[in-house]
């Protein structure tokens, strides 16, 4: 048996993503690169995170630094966490559980996406009982059919994931220009699985009323009336993601909800949108420091995780970056990828004269984008 090797040269998440380029077909490539319109919020994000500027202090001791972090009451080894993406096997046939077994092998949380093209028990049955896994947890969107989302939930609770992450930008699609013009991107035989037997809305088809995008959509998008209704059916710890407004925090917040996660869908919902390293501060303001906050959007390099922390994360995910992981080493790759961001993490906090990140939160950054 050949073991499987990391190509040569890999030394930032930015040679994974070029290498994933050259090996995805050009629609697969669309699918995972790309984003809403005219990808100004795409663009926006990684940027957001290079205009802060760190102010670092030198000869501080180092000694004992660590990256630990306690999120929803489980210690972290680090920060870091991979962000739910639909359809892992469009890129590798390691799919989810190869991202699974990854994620936990460098100890980093994994929200799986509901739009898995892998059963969810499968995957949490990969990395459950693994002692020193990050969190696992379960990406929601909500389905019109209430019978459905309940049987969902107790499948998800049953398979031991710990807790709900509630997707609340993506009513709809955005207007994938790219996406489109590329055409479909998952291979036959990938789909997402955990969806089936989820019957189409009633009285779908031709629309009775003015546009068939608003009232086709009453099925779906979620409301907070639904979140009450959701926390009704689990104990389950609930998040919501797709966050961006401080007030819109502030009710999760007062609601009983576990956290939010700032987050603009990576740029693939609404173009134009404020990136999430402008909005993160704004939303802890509103919060205070203690609540669950996450962030992800544009995360690249140790130096925006640092910057995350800074402005009052709890803790960091990446969607895209995991991806390029994959589709060019598989799972092999996402831990590499996973790998990287860490040590360059402790690299900025070492260079920034943090041992801890409680240390990384009183660091001072300066300038930050406009919106
Ligand atoms: C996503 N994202 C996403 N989010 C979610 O809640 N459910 C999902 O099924 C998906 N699917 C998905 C597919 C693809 C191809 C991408 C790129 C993204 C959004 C994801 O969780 C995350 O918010 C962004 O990817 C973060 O931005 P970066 O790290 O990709 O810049």
């Amino acid at each position: 048996m050949s073991t499987p090797a990391l190509p040569p040269g890999v030394v930032s998440l930015a040679d994974y993503e070029r290498l994933a380029q050259a090996q995805l077909s050009n629609a697969a490539w669309a699918w995972l690169a790309g984003g809403a319109a005219d990808e100004h919020t795409v663009q926006a994000n990684s940027q957001a995170w290079a205009q802060w500027r760190l102010w670092p202090r030198v000869m501080q001791p180092l000694a004992g630094g660590h990256t630990r972090r306690t999120l929803l009451g489980r210690t972290m080894a680090h920060p870091l966490l991979l962000a739910p993406v639909a359809l892992h096997r469009t890129v590798h046939a390691d799919g989810e559980v190869g991202v699974a077994c990854a994620a936990s092998a460098q100890q980093a949380g994994l929200v799986l996406s509901t739009q898995a093209s892998t059963p969810l028990e499968d995957v949490a049955r990969a990395i459950r009982d693994d002692a020193d896994r990050g969190p696992l947890w379960m990406q929601l969107y909500l389905q019109h059919d209430r019978v459905f989302n309940t049987e969902f939930v107790r499948r998800v609770e049953a398979a031991g994931y710990e807790a709900l992450v509630l997707t609340v930008d993506a009513p709809c699609s955005g207007v994938r220009d790219r996406e489109r013009r590329a055409g479909p991107a998952a291979p036959p035989g990938v789909s997402a699985i955990n969806l089936q037997g989820l019957r189409p809305p009633e009285g779908q088809g031709p629309q009775a009323g003015p546009s068939a995008l608003f009232d086709g959509l009453r099925h779906h998008a979620p409301t907070w009336d639904d979140i009450a209704w959701l926390q009704g059916l689990t104990r389950l710890p609930i998040l919501l993601k797709g966050v961006l407004h401080p007030a819109d925090a502030q009710q999760a917040q007062s609601m009983g909800l576990a956290g939010v996660i700032v987050s603009n869908h990576g740029g693939r919902t609404l173009d134009t949108t404020v990136s999430t390293a402008w909005a993160l501060p704004r939303v802890v303001e509103a919060v205070g420091p203690d609540w669950p906050v996450l962030v992800d959007g544009g995360i690249r390099r140790g130096t925006d995780v640092f910057k995350a922390l800074a402005l009052g994360a709890h803790a960091v995910m990446i969607g895209r970056p995991y991806l390029h992981g994959l589709a060019v080493a598989g799972a092999l790759g996402v831990a590499h990828v996973i790998r990287l961001l860490r040590d360059e993490l402790e690299v900025a906090m070492a260079l920034h004269g943090c041992r801890t990140l409680e240390e990384v939160r009183r660091a001072t950054l300066v300038g930050g984008p406009t919106a």
